[in-house]
């Protein structure tokens, strides 16, 4: 099955809504694999923002972008995703992704945490238009943490229904605290 892992089940669903000229968001930029991604379904005409606190991610997204002729098309923003408010308005954005935890291959004290992470999830919600997607990559235990990933799953399950449908994804077979792909339609 080549969806099988996380992120690439999370990319299959995210072109699954895919919006020619749409806005997309990735909230956690880390290396640029996700931002990539949105940079190809928005097309000339889209415009994709990408979040992150470290400047290394922006680095290595900014260069993972340049190897593939997307520079100039995307804006990388070096602050958090907590803050994307200040920089999108109210139900503009198609999609708008997050992949939490660590940057790989950097530093692992500096990763998502639960209340910024909420906080983004609920600001990005606003931000998503009506027949959004929201696509969520949720971690546990290891460095990360149970928290974040508990915190998150209670705040959607309160989201009014009528509103939004939230999809989560299991492993459900997998051992050892497995990645949670979750996506959150906007109706
Ligand atoms: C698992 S990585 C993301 C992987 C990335 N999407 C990719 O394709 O490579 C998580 C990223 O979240 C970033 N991060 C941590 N706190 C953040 C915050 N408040 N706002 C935005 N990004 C944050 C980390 O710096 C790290 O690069």
């Amino acid at each position: 099955m080549r969806q099988s892992q996380i992120t690439e089940w999370c990319h299959f669903m995210i072109r699954s809504q895919a919006v020619e000229g749409g806005t997309y968001i990735d909230g956690t930029m880390g290396n640029g694999h996700d931002t990539l991604l949105l940079c190809e379904l928005a097309g000339k005409k889209g415009s994709v923002w990408a979040f992150d606190v470290q400047e290394q991610a922006l680095r290595n997204t900014k260069a993972l972008l340049a190897e593939h002729g997307y520079d100039g098309r995307v804006q990388l923003i070096q602050d958090g995703h907590e803050n994307m408010d200040h920089y999108l308005e109210p139900e503009s954005a198609d999609v708008v992704c997050f992949n939490f935890g660590y940057l790989p291959g950097g530093d692992h004290q500096i990763a998502t945490r639960p209340e910024t992470s909420l906080a983004a999830v609920q600001k990005g919600l606003e931000i998503l238009k009506r027949g959004g997607m929201m696509s969520l990559c949720l971690y546990s235990g290891g460095e990360t943490g149970f928290e974040e990933k508990e915190k998150l799953l209670a705040c959607l399950k309160e989201l009014p229904s009528g509103k939004y449908t939230v999809i989560v994804n299991e492993y459900y077979n997998r051992r050892n605290c497995p990645p949670l792909p979750v996506f959150i339609f906007k109706s």
